[in-house]
């Protein structure tokens, strides 16, 4: 008896001294100036600042520091030849960061930036290995969402030259379109002087489209809601997909990725207690947990991801999702389903 009594007041004494508030990284929403001010300052510190983008959230850190750019691979437990995007906050910066930029990759920045497109270009001196992952390109993006350009403002005000963020999850999960999918994906691996900023959900609320502009005519490596159509009608030229067969090491191109716990599988085959996505005008299958209804592909890009999660919060095994058809936003949205639907066991 005296031995727990001793254990508990010692337990109370350490409660007393150690602020557990202290040990965790801290959230901001709706952050002020100010605040996104102290952001940017932390940045340049070499702390790691998640932040919304019109996607998905980002993981950022000072993109010309090694040991802040390190620790984004060990929270994030991504290899390290996985090259991060790199977000500016004006077409300025591209000269700093990429070289020999091609005509029709000038004029998809004039037409898409800031928006959701990421470019891969001749990386410049200024893009380090522990950027590109040891390539020689580099991708570049201006993000189209207030608290972000807010954020690379303040942080180029300071003297910053890029912030490089991949998406704030863990290596082969869902990217989060909200602060709190942040939290539940990295708080455990993040610091207390690292800080989370909370914009709100996410407009588009899948990854940007990666160009490659490092050929003669555009690649498309990632679509997304820069479409394929939009591209080839910007710069005339017919454009290809080549996600996988690519030597890239590019995470989001891997056959397996954005997959929740949950198996996923495409169709309409359904057994009792499974998920289930689909457009508002599929109707419920009996027995089924209806995760969504997104009136449109826009609202299917949207809410996807954190439906996805809830699917997770549920418990539940499998989650059946229905392909919306089509082209344009459609297409980026089955690539995603199709990547986390791969790698699981078959229904069948
Ligand atoms: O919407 C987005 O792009 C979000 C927001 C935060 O900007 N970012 C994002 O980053 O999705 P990440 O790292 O999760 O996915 C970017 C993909 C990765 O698969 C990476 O390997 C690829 O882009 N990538 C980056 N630089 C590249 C390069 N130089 N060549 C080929 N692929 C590259
Ligand atoms: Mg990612």
């Amino acid at each position: 008896m005296g031995t727990r009594r001793r254990r508990v007041s010692v337990i109370y004494f350490i409660s007393k001294l150690v602020k557990w508030d202290d040990l965790c990284m801290e959230i901001i929403s709706n952050p002020t100036q100010t605040e996104i001010k102290k952001s940017a300052q932390a940045l340049m510190d070499g702390h790691l600042v998640a932040f919304p983008t019109e996607t998905v959230y980002g993981l950022g850190a000072d993109a010309t520091n090694e040991k802040a750019v390190t620790r984004i691979y060990s929270v994030k437990d991504r290899p390290v030849d996985h090259p991060l995007i790199v977000h500016i906050s004006s077409a300025k910066q591209l000269d700093q960061w990429a070289i020999d930029i091609p005509d029709y990759a000038t004029n998809l920045v004039n037409e898409f930036w800031p928006g959701p497109m990421t470019l891969i270009l001749k990386k410049s001196e200024l893009a380090k290995e522990f950027i590109t992952g040891g390539q020689e390109s580099i991708g570049l993006r201006i993000p189209d969402q207030q608290v972000a350009l807010k954020l690379l403002e303040e942080f180029e005000g300071l003297g910053g030259l890029g912030i490089a963020a991949p998406s704030a999850n863990r290596f082969g999960s869902i990217s989060p379109t909200t602060a709190s999918a942040v939290e539940i994906e990295l708080s455990s691996f993040l610091g207390s002087e690292d800080l989370i900023l909370d914009g709100g959900q996410c407009l588009i609320g899948i990854e940007s489209s990666i160009i490659d502009c490092t050929k003669a005519t555009p690649v498309v490596l990632r679509p997304g809601a820069v479409s394929i159509e939009m591209v080839e009608s910007v710069t005339g030229y017919g454009v290809s997909i080549n996600s996988i067969k690519t030597n890239t090491k590019t995470s989001g191109l891997f056959e397996s990725h954005y997959a929740p716990k949950a198996r996923v599988t495409l169709g309409m085959r359904t057994e009792f207690g499974d998920g289930f996505i689909a457009l508002a005008e599929i109707p419920t299958p009996i027995g089924t947990v209806r995760l969504a209804s997104p009136k449109s592909c826009e609202e299917f890009a949207q809410i996807l991801y954190s439906a996805l999660r809830l699917g997770d919060q549920f418990g539940l095994m499998n989650i059946v999702v229905v392909e919306p058809m089509g082209r344009g936003l459609a297409i980026a949205i089955r690539d995603r389903l199709n990547k986390a639907a791969s790698g699981k066991r078959s229904r069948d």
